[in-house]
């Protein structure tokens, strides 16, 4: 089991270009798999999380070549040509992984089964089996709703026009991916706006996707064709920069091509509404998604309300938002974050404990946080579950502590950053893994 340990102080800077989207990283996995054709990625997150899709796929006889850092070549094998695989398909650590592969086995002519790791066999899949079954899926759950799962292969998939519960982008693309196989038209609208690399990335790779306002629908039975991904830098990752550059006072830092899609920049405008000095340089686009090079600078940080339309814009972001909260002048208040809890940990009671640990002011409520900032933190140790982002989060609070920051449990840190500890090293971090 690893361990971080932070010298406190110190700051950042220079350039980075953290590791690939690993959103975008999954879906071109299973969209190249199910084109026709070659499909040839570059920038490829080689993190725990997008192997296992890679994996799963290649367990489905799909042929998927690496052929260096981030270069990845899948040989299409259209959308009625995956095999069964000859055992249970293992999706450690990663719920996108699960749920996504999840809407793509409901319309297959055979059995399947997903498991998941510890944290991943706690999680809610209702949320997807329950509409899939809608659709005429048949998938059982644990009693509990959670992993394993056994999808029954041969099922009729019929279209569906469903209302999303919570706002989940993996609860859409489930949908719309088993969409593909379904008779007639696959509808989704969401309460609020999440992640659309799904609809992006069928529209590239050349299938229709009408989207009108909240509704997203596929037609089934078209076809994909191969398409090149240009997977950009993971804003998720880079937040933890954004936010330890924030705080770290004379740090400045450059983040380089760096995704900037709408439904993924909610940590940018939350840390400006807290004062952070962020500049978008040189906004272009990478294959159908918007990418910018980020500057950032240390800033004077204050508590604020985070309106509550950013919270879905920046779902995985609150575990290093959090951080720069204990850092600001004030009280920053989080409601309607509920779905915090059913990450890859409790997100609101983890991070509540971790502060509280290094001697944070902070009130856990049922869907969010009040945290009273301004005292920077004493130092000490917290676990982080097994949580890659809590523990990203906290190793930049050693930035602003006093005593050293140990942090058990982070070995999962790979399933979404490989390369953290050097890269944050370099940057400035005076970080240690035991
Ligand atoms: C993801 C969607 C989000 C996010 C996860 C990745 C995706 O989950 O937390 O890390 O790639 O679709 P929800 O859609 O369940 O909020």
């Amino acid at each position: 089991m690893s361990t971080f340990i932070v010298q406190p102080g110190g700051r950042l800077a220079g350039e980075a270009r953290v590791p690939g989207d690993k959103s975008i990283s999954h879906r071109a996995i299973m969209l190249g798999a199910l084109a026709n054709g070659v499909t040839r990625v570059s920038g490829f997150l080689e993190g725990a999380d997008c192997i296992a899709t890679l994996e799963a796929f290649r367990a489905m006889g799909v042929r998927i070549e690496r052929h260096g850092p981030g270069d990845v070549e899948i040989h299409g094998v259209g959308l009625d040509g995956l095999k069964a695989p000859q055992g249970p398909l293992d999706m450690g650590n990663s719920g996108t992984a699960m749920r996504l592969l999840c809407g793509v086995l409901a319309g297959q002519a055979f059995d399947s089964e997903l498991i998941g790791d510890r944290s991943l066999s706690g999680r809610p899949m209702r949320r997807v089996t329950e509409p899939l079954a809608h659709m005429g899926a048949r998938i059982d759950t644990s009693e509990a709703g959670t992993p394993p799962l056994r999808v029954h292969g041969g099922a009729t998939l019929r279209g569906t026009d469903h209302q999303l519960a919570v706002a989940s982008a993996q609860v859409k693309s489930a949908l719309l991916l088993a969409g593909l196989w379904a008779e007639g038209r696959t509808c989704v609208t969401e309460p609020a706006p999440t992640r659309d690399h799904t609809e992006r990335m069928l529209a590239g790779f050349g299938y229709a996707v009408e989207r009108d306002g909240a509704r997203a629908c596929v037609k089934g039975g078209g076809t994909l064709s191969a398409s090149p991904v240009d997977v950009p830098a993971d804003i998720s990752s880079a937040a933890f920069f954004l936010v330890g550059a924030s705080i770290a006072t004379g740090s400045r830092m450059r983040l380089e091509h760096v995704g900037m899609n709408p439904t993924r920049t909610g940590v940018i405008d939350i840390l400006r509404l807290m004062g952070a000095g962020i500049r978008v340089l040189d906004a272009r686009e990478a294959g159908g998604e918007p990418v910018a090079d980020l500057e950032v600078e240390a800033s004077t940080l204050k508590g604020i309300q985070i309106p509550e339309h950013l919270v879905p814009l920046a779902i995985d972001e609150f575990p290093a938002i959090f951080v720069a909260a204990a850092c600001a002048e004030g009280e920053t208040v989080l409601t309607g974050a509920g779905e915090l809890r059913v990450k890859e940990s409790d997100r609101i009671q983890v991070m509540a404990d971790g502060l509280a640990a290094l001697g944070v002011d902070c009130a856990v409520q049922t869907d969010g946080i009040r945290i009273q900032g301004g005292g920077g933190f004493a130092g000490g140790e917290v676990d982080s579950h097994g949580d890659h982002r809590i523990a990203m989060s906290f190793a930049m609070a050693g930035l602003r502590a006093r005593e050293p920051v140990r942090i058990r449990d982070c070995a999962n840190v790979g399933t979404s950053f490989p390369g953290f500890v050097e890269l944050a090293r370099r940057a400035g971090l005076q970080l240690e893994e035991a």
